[in-house]
């Protein structure tokens, strides 16, 4: 198989990252060819027993321990006994070369090690967090940001990223709701793929590709209460239409990896659980990759009460289809036994291990083990700019009031000649990388104080800085100055939100306000009448009402990454516009949660234009809630542009269809709108096409998104936007549990958002 080297000096990172990816091989699973699988049986072979559950052991560096229980002691002993196929936490060429000299230098069959990172945002170049960038709705984006960050990875010898994180999340208490790609599965599906096409590159034999790791299979965001680890219940039909399409979207990519997921799902802990692992990801999505389990999952099949002991729990994990166990140290241990003993099966054992050796094959490392020791670049240069664009794509504008006749922001040197900045995340380097920092270093960043002092500078304006309170802060010491800074400018810059490690693992709250005393800051600065654009860093939609209503501009950053400065600075005085659409809803308050767009109608929606026999506006006998409204603070796809945008109605090129000839890929139908920049300056629509299915088998969504495209329009320019809708957009799990097109009535948007829009109807006949 040849070998394809990329040249990319660290810290020369080339400028065509910015460029589409277009020559590309088309994803397949390489790594299942009949040659690398003869090659990983004759390797097989020759194995122990304790050679192959070996193969299965992944062990954590002492490094970087991102979960409990890990044993420091005897990895160099297990490696130089065949008995360790993976290191995770190792970031170095250094340590990664260490550790191979004493897999490939010393064990029996010299089998190489294969290391694994939480390669999640960036490596040592800093992108938005997911959450972040998935806002861009640009897959041509993230496909670039996890190619570079690939090949800053696999220059340290790091060939496996535990990443995309392609969990659905429709509760913001979670705080794993940061690492992904929102509550949308078409869009997360999308986003899943491109991520496996950046992190995979042109095929693993390149070696600049990493191997990708679909997590967390499956439901793990739907964790009860948004309560970190928690039981999820999720039906069957939900399961596969919500939870499960973006992991068939990165199957479908050609992903290497999965992991199996901490949760229980109705009952059966994840990583336990052979109707996800075996029947659906192996038998009925034909996977042929390993799955990893998570952080001592295996292990935690006892605590979850499933097993008294560890053998059983190594059963367990492995007959459901677990291959290798992540740091619980029991595949090493109970494997060989349990073969031995016929409670497992030897294929069963066999057909694990050369999973992970056809990987271990397809990345070259029997050939190349060992990667050239870098310098630490100082800087990550180029990757700069790729980063500042995604920054810049991924800021959410919730709220633009006019003041004088026009909205506030941008900002020119003349609105704001005196600026005050005010907020503990105006100048706080490291909460900017958010969780998951890997190599980023918070020296790298450009903060948002450093990047307006640069502009003010250049362009003779007035900057006052005052941190005025820390974020989880309480004391009001520093509001008098926030006030002062205010008062004598002509714009106030809030930067407010949460700190960089309250979303991500383990970071589950029960409230999504501002944290500490911030709101309160907010009010005073408010009060003194000065505009306010409140900028607010987060890793999860927070609802902050009040800051909504009171804020003259409201942007949400999420944690941008390294050039947070430069891209939020370039935001405010309009040299780029914010890029992004929320990919989550914005709740009104913590007890609407959970509240996503693609919700079933109830019987007794509070207003529904479309269905017959809904609730008429004012009825007292409605879904909802007697104190709060029952619609998020900003609904999915929502986010203002510098521009407007006007869409014309809807036209289907048909007003029937048939569903057989749809299910049996003979017909699609043909829709488009004409969008028009209305507004005063060249500006980026994302244009989405919703749909809604009513007469079928099953309730389905009141929308569901099935089509996207960033579309940039001139000032007064107008275009069609097409879309194209088939099978793959209009089957759904029906009474039967067939994915099936069925005969109904099609209503579609093609809209701004997942609230706007007046639908097209289209009739399925039989
Ligand atoms: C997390 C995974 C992560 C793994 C390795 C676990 O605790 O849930 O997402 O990949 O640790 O760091």
């Amino acid at each position: 198989m040849p070998r394809r080297f990329a040249v990319l000096p660290v810290g020369g990172l080339s400028l065509a990252f910015l460029m589409p990816l277009c020559a590309r091989a088309e994803p397949s699973a390489a790594f299942a060819s009949p040659g690398l699988t003869a090659r990983a049986d004759a390797l097989l072979a020759r194995m122990t027993l304790e050679e192959k559950a070996g193969q299965l052991n992944q062990l954590s560096a002492a490094t970087l321990i991102t979960g409990p229980g890990h044993e420091a002691g005897n990895n160099d002993e297990l490696i130089k006994g065949g008995l360790v196929g993976a290191i995770l936490n190792s970031a170095t060429a250094h340590e990664t070369n260490a550790y191979q000299k004493e897999a490939v230098g010393q064990s029996r069959l010299r089998i190489p090690i294969l290391f694994g990172l939480d390669v999640i945002h960036g490596f040592r170049t800093l992108f938005p967090i997911p959450l972040g960038i998935s806002a861009s709705w640009d897959t041509g984006l993230v496909e670039r940001t996890a190619r570079f960050a690939a090949v800053e990875a696999s220059q340290q010898g790091v060939r496996w990223t535990f990443g995309p994180m392609v969990d659905i999340a429709r509760d913001p208490r979670w705080g794993r709701i940061a690492e992904g790609a929102g509550e949308d599965p078409w869009l997360g599906s999308a986003i899943a793929r491109a991520y496996v096409l950046g992190y995979q590159g042109s095929g693993l034999d390149d070696s600049s590709s990493i191997v990708a790791c679909a997590k967390h299979f499956v439901g793990y965001g739907a964790a009860e209460g948004g309560r970190e680890y928690n039981t999820t219940e999720v039906s069957e039909r939900t399961l596969r239409q919500v939870y499960l399409p973006p992991f068939r979207a990165a199957v479908d990519a050609g992903v290497g990896s999965v992991m199996s997921a901490f949760n229980s799902i109705n009952g059966v802990p994840a990583s336990a659980n052979a109707l996800t692992l075996t029947q659906v990801l192996r038998r009925e999505w034909k996977f042929e990759g390993f799955v990893d389990s998570d952080w001592a999952a295996v292990r935690e099949i006892m605590v979850h009460g499933i097993a008294n002991d560890e053998r059983t729990a190594a059963r367990k994990g492995i007959l459901a289809g677990v291959d290798m166990d992540m740091e619980g140290r029991l595949y090493g241990k109970e494997l060989p036994g349990l073969v031995r003993s016929g409670d497992v099966p030897m294929e069963r054992l066999n057909e694990a291990v050369r999973r992970v050796l056809r990987i271990k094959l397809s990345l070259g490392l029997f050939e190349h083990p060992y990667v050239q020791e870098p310098a630490v670049p100082a800087d990550p240069g180029e990757g700069r700019v790729l980063a500042r664009r995604a920054a810049e794509e991924s800021l959410v504008l919730l709220e633009n009031r006019p003041l004088k006749g026009a909205p506030l922001l941008p900002l020119s040197a003349s609105s704001g000649k005196r600026i005050a900045l005010i907020g503990p995340l105006a100048d706080s380097a490291a909460d900017m990388l958010g969780s998951w920092s890997c190599e980023g270093r918070p020296r790298d960043v450009v903060t948002l104080r450093s990047a307006l002092a640069d502009r003010a500078a250049a362009e003779g304006m007035t900057l006052s800085y005052a941190k005025g309170t820390d974020i989880e802060g309480g004391s009001e010491t520093g509001f008098a100055g926030a006030v002062e800074a205010a008062r004598q400018s002509q714009v106030a810059i809030l930067a407010l939100g949460e700190s960089g490690h309250s979303s991500g693992e383990a970071s589950s709250r029960s409230r999504l306000d501002l944290p500490g005393n911030q709101e309160e800051l907010l009010e005073a600065v408010v009060k003194t009448g000065t505009p306010v654009v409140l900028i607010v860093f987060s890793g999860r939609p927070l609802a902050t009402p009040w800051a909504a209503r009171h804020a003259q501009a409201l942007l949400l950053a999420w944690f941008p990454g390294i050039e947070a400065g430069p891209a939020l600075v370039r935001t405010l005085f309009g040299d780029s516009e914010p890029g992004g659409r929320l990919t989550v809803s914005v709740p009104r308050s913590v007890g609407q949660v959970p509240i996503y767009y693609n919700a079933l109608n109830s019987g007794r929606p509070r207003a529904d234009p479309v269905a017959a026999g809904a609730p008429k506006p004012g009825d007292h006998y409605v879904n909802g809630y007697l104190d709060e409204e029952s619609t998020p603070l900003y609904p999915f796809g929502h986010g203002l542009a510098y521009t407007d945008f006007s869409y014309s109605a809807v036209h289907p090129d048909a007003t029937q269809m048939s569903a057989r000839s749809i299910n049996e890929g003979k017909a699609r139908l043909s829709v488009g709108a004409d969008v028009r920049n209305t507004g005063p300056r060249d500006g980026t629509e994302i244009v989405q096409l919703y749909i809604r299915l009513r007469g079928t088998s099953v309730a389905r969504p009141v929308r569901e998104l099935k089509g996207f495209r960033r579309v940039r329009l001139a000032a007064g320019e107008a275009r069609r936007v097409d879309f194209s809708l088939g099978r793959d957009e209009l089957a759904f799990w029906n009474i039967d549990m067939k994915n099936v097109v069925e005969p109904c009535s099609l209503y579609i948007w093609i809209a701004p958002d997942s609230a706007r829009g007046t639908p097209a109807r289209v009739d399925i006949t039989p």
